[in-house]
């Protein structure tokens, strides 16, 4: 059994910034309310002619073009998020053809902002049964455009923004790979962060007007549950990572989390005994951008030349669902 490897990156973002000085024109927020309780300083809003698959469609050709993969090559696409152009079908469709590739299986995870890691680990188990050789993986959103940006969303609607991740996997023929991904969810909690419709629930399917009126069609948020929950299970789903692979956290290079606000990170390091200097952070340039953050990250960090060949390094999620995740990685 060979297992996969990471062989392309790429992201893309909209255009358009949106600073905090933007939003204290449209809603009752300061610069110094979000800078202190999230570290964010801009974010990327789409415009409303841009789609998420514009996005995804970007990043996927940039990671092609780094894997030095044709369209024929792949033969998987699994797409992570929670805001698809449609109702159905998914992104995957989209990129299957947008991207001119063969008939391949591609679907869509929604998984909130673990999605990366999920649609890793299914295209790492593809390719470790043989059933692929090149997949590609992406996480991609325009969830603000569902978001409500006026003060009676404020919470929510200062954290997001949007973009679009992409990997390309490919079986390895050396030690260098996906070690072990490991995936959970506790879906008792997912009243804590959840957007209720559209969806088929008696009164949120049939009373769409009503629903749009009572602000349902819009996340919504118990922020401090959130936060709470994220800060246990990202240092527990790290830790899993690393007892699986009989790692220390000396071994590991660098963490990248999601990035779903610094100050989790700031916990989470604090609980983790180490610097935030071994958390890799981007999130004062785009917010959170749910299943979009963590390849973005990533490309980032590899970009910055933070990740050599040989390191290791963890991929580590928490979001919607509850759902948590992480993939332990030697570059
Ligand atoms: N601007 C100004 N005031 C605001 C804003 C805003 N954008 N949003 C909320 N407030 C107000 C509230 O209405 C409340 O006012 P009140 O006291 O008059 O009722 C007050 O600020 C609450 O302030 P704090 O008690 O300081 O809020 P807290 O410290 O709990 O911070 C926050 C709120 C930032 C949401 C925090 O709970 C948090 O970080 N939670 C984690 C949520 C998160 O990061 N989610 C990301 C998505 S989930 C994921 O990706 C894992």
């Amino acid at each position: 059994m060979h297992k996969s490897k990471i062989t392309g990156l790429g992201f893309e973002v909209p255009e358009n910034v949106v600073k905090n000085a933007d939003l204290e024109e449209i809603m009752e927020t300061s610069d110094e309310w979000i800078q202190t309780r999230s570290g964010i300083k801009e974010r990327r809003w789409a415009t409303e002619d841009l789609a998420t698959s514009d996005l995804a469609i970007s990043a996927s050709k940039k990671a092609m073009e780094m894997a030095g993969v044709s369209s024929e090559d792949i033969d998987l696409v699994i797409v992570g998020t929670l805001s698809s152009d449609y109702f159905f079908p998914g992104v995957s469709a989209q990129l299957q053809d947008k991207l001119n590739l063969r008939n391949i299986a591609a679907f869509d995870i929604k998984a909130a902002c673990s999605a990366f890691v999920y649609c890793l680990s299914v295209g790492d188990q593809f390719i470790r049964s043989g059933m692929a050789k090149t997949a590609l993986i992406v996480g991609a959103e325009t969830q603000t455009k569902l978001i409500d940006k006026t003060t009676r969303g404020r919470d929510i609607a200062v954290l997001f923004g949007d973009g679009a991740g992409a990997a390309i996997i490919q079986t390895s023929d050396d030690d260098s790979g996906i070690l072990s991904t490991h995936l959970h969810c506790q879906g008792k909690d997912m009243k804590n962060l959840w957007m209720e419709g559209p969806g088929s629930a008696p009164g949120v399917w049939i009373h769409n007007k009503q629903a749009i009126a009572h602000g349902r069609l819009s996340p919504k948020m118990n922020g401090r549950e959130v936060f709470r929950n994220a800060v246990k299970r990202f240092p527990e789903v790290i830790q899993e990572a690393m007892d699986e692979n009989g790692l220390t956290m000396e071994d590991i290079k660098l963490i990248i989390p999601h990035q779903a606000n610094n100050r989790i990170s700031q916990a989470v390091a604090k609980r983790m005994g180490i610097g935030m200097d071994r958390l890799y952070s981007n999130i004062h340039k785009y917010g959170n951008t749910t299943a979009a953050s963590i390849p973005i990250a990533l490309t980032e960090a590899h970009q910055e030349g933070k990740i050599q060949k040989g390191d290791h390094i963890i991929l580590a999620a928490f979001g919607a669902g509850y759902t948590w995740a992480s993939a332990a990685i030697r570059w």
